[in-house]
């Protein structure tokens, strides 16, 4: 048995709005398991090597639940147009590109890369809707020691020119995909972009493939209110956007939801009583203008809410900045609601970040004992303090300055997949 003794300041987030601090404690995992997290090393591993990061932070590890990888070379551009208009404009374009199989190797070789070096060690991403592209950012992340999921997209309407595929090849390539999917970390994820993008004949077959293959489900609900208006005329059946995935079987408890800005009280019953998740994504949400979403009252009302960079909609892959502008939205949302909705905590917006996902993997929030060992460490060190700080406080701190740098060393799936 591998036996691996991090040695640290250990924070993790247990409960929703609750940080565990253990100081100069030790994480000890068993064949990339964690065991438990010890005040004083326990007799059995005395004569083991330990990993001693002295006064650094070790943390849990983050997942990014929502995000397209090839947005990542518009990253930080095209921030002048909402939705509608930036998808044809900006976004099509640049995914149409991932056609060249040599083009996306190196653009996701570096991508995954910094999605390592940044502490994202879980992810649910969308690809293009390219197959050979699809497989060859799969096999990047996995060769980058990053765990989750991958979807091809499907689009055959609304897409332009050079963006879309027949409904006949949309269904063939997806299934031609399944079948070469054979990674360890990285599993396939049925990907209809959102309800514009797909005919009703294209829904009907991807619900049919995703529930006899039992595979997990993501798209886009209710970002943007010229959106909602564009559903409706494509689907007057249909009371509200939720239920035009519900109809054809893309509505489950392995279904993911970017977005829900305009979910209101029905639409979030919707969501709560299938046990859909609803991913937040806030940075994305202002850049495009989208809105804010109305996170306090999903998570009073019992939703499943995780967070996502959804770059390139979003401007930063690192999750530190995602947790914050979670922060900063629920503020806006709060002024928004007359003052009546609380803004989320550091703690609660860092376990958005990092614990909330852990039921999606089949995991417990917090570096739970049985959990694979995902978690990062961070050096706040050469930052100025007036006094010596608690480790609570060097946490919130390190949260809201995320130092360039800070990240050290990363940890996924019990391997060391980053150090510095
Ligand atoms: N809705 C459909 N496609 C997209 C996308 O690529 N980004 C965002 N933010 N919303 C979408
Ligand atoms: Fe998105």
């Amino acid at each position: 048995m591998e036996t691996q003794i991090i040695k640290g300041n250990i924070i993790s987030a247990p409960e929703f709005g609750k940080i565990d601090i253990t100081e100069n404690g030790y994480l000890i995992a068993e064949d990339g398991k964690i065991k438990g997290i010890y005040q004083k090393l326990p007799q059995d591993y005395e004569n083991l090597k330990i990993e001693d990061y002295g006064d650094a932070l070790v943390m849990q590890s983050f997942a990014d639940m929502h995000l397209h990888a090839p947005q990542y070379p518009m990253l930080g551009m095209g921030m002048d147009m909402p939705l509608l208009d930036w998808l044809n404009t900006y976004t099509f374009p640049t995914e149409a590109c991932f056609k060249d199989t040599e083009f996306a190797r190196k653009t996701y070789h570096r991508l995954a890369g910094e999605l390592a070096a940044k502490g994202t060690t879980r992810v649910c991403i969308f690809s293009s809707i390219h197959r050979e592209a699809t497989l060859i950012l799969m096999e990047e992340l996995e060769n980058a020691g990053i765990t989750g999921y991958v979807g091809k997209v499907n689009m055959d309407r609304n897409g332009g020119e050079n963006y879309q595929e027949t409904t006949e090849e949309s269904i063939s390539e997806t299934i031609k995909w399944l079948e070469a999917c054979s990674f360890e970390h990285i599993k396939p994820m049925i990907t209809p972009r959102f309800t514009p993008s797909c005919s009703n004949e294209l829904m009907q077959e991807l619900g049919r493939i995703a529930n006899e293959k039992k595979v997990p489900i993501q798209s886009h609900l209710s970002e943007n209110t010229g959106e909602l208006d564009w559903v409706k005329e494509l689907h007057p059946d249909c009371k509200q956007y939720w239920e035009t995935y519900r109809k054809y079987g893309l509505w489950n408890d392995k279904t993911l939801m970017a977005h829900c800005v305009w979910s209101d009280e029905r639409e979030r019953k919707g969501i709560k009583n299938a046990g859909v998740w609803a991913v937040h994504c806030p940075s994305s949400n202002e850049n495009l203008v989208s809105g804010y979403a109305p996170v306090r009252m999903m998570l009073n009302e019992g939703l499943n809410v995780v967070l996502g960079s959804d770059i390139a909609g979003g401007d930063h892959l690192s999750m530190f900045k995602n947790i914050t502008a979670a922060i900063r939205a629920s503020k806006a949302r709060r002024i928004m609601d007359n003052w009546k909705t609380d803004f989320l905590t550091v703690e609660e917006a860092f376990y958005l970040g990092t614990s909330a996902a852990a039921p999606f993997f089949g995991e417990n929030p917090g570096f739970a004992p049985g959990n694979m060992l995902h978690a990062i460490v961070v050096e706040d060190g050469t930052l100025p303090m007036v006094r010596p700080l608690s480790v609570h406080e060097r946490f919130e701190r390190c949260v809201y300055r995320r130092e360039h740098g800070g990240v050290v060393a990363v940890y996924s799936e019990g391997k060391k997949i980053y150090s510095k």
